[in-house]
């Protein structure tokens, strides 16, 4: 049997389970595209955390990485969440609630008052920090949303402490024209003036994948074609930000490229498969390599088909639970943001 049939077969026996079951299959722009095509609802963080919310399936498939998954058990605890693969986001790793709390006590030690921060946590991080954001007054935002949320934010009068992205957060900094600085866990003792002059103060956490887009491929690009489009997506470096022509989410990205005219050139940079499925217009991947997600990029047919018919045989496996402390507060801060939005 040749692989097409046997994908053949998977797509199949999936499309037997979902019709059978009470699921609905969820998947990130960046999933692979055999994932993408069977999938129920399909959007960037935040369109994937509100539409989830609004269905009345008892099963959430959820292929993407955990914090997306435990987002939505967090935003809706009745719903039993699984995903085909418990896959990390390499940026949300970088931060957790310990880390959380050594740099409030570093900025402490820097003459910050705790009172006077207001944490925003990207909604790349896990329930955990969430919970830790929540529990402080603080709330969530997307890359959709980050400019509204800090926005909103600021007019409590206190200073930002974001996290975990530092290049997001130094991206809204720089576009509001605010003063911005980093925190990292590893400067110890070390004293910075820095901290008591910003308006936000930005966690050092980042994605691996999105700082492989660089000023040298700008340059490449537009070295080969005068009037080509640069669109990049804000986790990227502020150096690659502050050189594009466009910034925006997953979804922002995908709605200005679908924008242009059909011949005009557009080099995108965020992750390949996403990029990829844009290739009916004039796109380029903003890079000389492939820039996948190798986490996203886990999850195949035979994974997700697996999922499902766990639940058929009623072995449901890959659950997300959510402790019961983390949840209470991370629920806050997701919906702070969402009654913002
Ligand atoms: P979006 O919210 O833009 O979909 O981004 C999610 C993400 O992980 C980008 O790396
Ligand atoms: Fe996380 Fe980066 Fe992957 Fe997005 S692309 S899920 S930020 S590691």
């Amino acid at each position: 049997m040749t692989d097409i049939e046997n994908n053949e077969n998977l797509i199949a026996e999936i499309e037997r389970l979902k019709k059978n079951l009470d699921v609905t299959i969820v998947a990130h722009y960046y999933q692979r595209d055999e994932i993408f095509n069977i999938a129920d609802i399909t959007g960037d963080s935040l369109e994937l955390a509100k539409r989830t919310a609004e269905t009345n399936s008892k099963f959430i498939i959820f292929c993407g990485v955990t914090f997306m998954g435990e987002s939505v058990k967090v935003l809706n605890p009745e719903k039993r969440v699984l995903m085909p693969k418990t896959a990390c986001c390499a940026m949300a790793q970088m931060i957790s609630g310990d880390y959380f709390d050594k740099s409030i006590a570093i900025l402490e030690q820097n003459g910050i008052n705790k009172n006077d921060l207001l944490p925003i946590t990207y909604i790349n991080s896990s329930a955990e920090v969430k919970g830790r954001v929540g529990e402080m007054g603080g709330l969530v935002c997307t890359s959709s949303n980050a400019h509204k949320i800090i926005t909103h934010g600021l007019a409590s009068g206190k200073k930002i402490l974001f996290v975990p992205d530092r290049c997001l957060g130094q991206n809204i900094a720089h576009q509001m024209g605010l003063k911005s600085s980093v925190v990292s866990i590893f400067d110890g003792d070390k004293k910075n003036n820095e901290y008591l002059n910003s308006d936000i103060i930005c966690y050092d956490g980042f994605c691996s994948v999105h700082q492989l887009f660089s000023i040298d491929d700008i340059n490449f690009y537009r070295e080969k074609f005068n009037n080509i489009k640069i669109a990049v997506h804000p986790e990227c470096d502020p150096s690659v930000v502050n050189n594009a022509d466009f910034v925006g989410s997953t979804s922002q990205l995908i709605k200005y490229v679908n924008s242009l005219p059909i011949d005009q050139p557009v080099a995108v940079g965020t992750e390949y498969n996403l990029v990829n499925r844009m290739r009916e217009k004039n796109t380029y991947v903003l890079s000389s390599t492939k820039p996948q997600c190798p986490t996203m990029n886990e999850t195949t047919l035979y994974d997700l088909y697996k999922t499902l018919k766990s639940i058929e045989d009623g072995e449901p496996f890959y659950e997300i639970n959510v402790d019961q402390e983390s949840s209470k507060w991370a629920k806050i801060a997701l919906e702070r943001m969402l009654n913002i939005n």
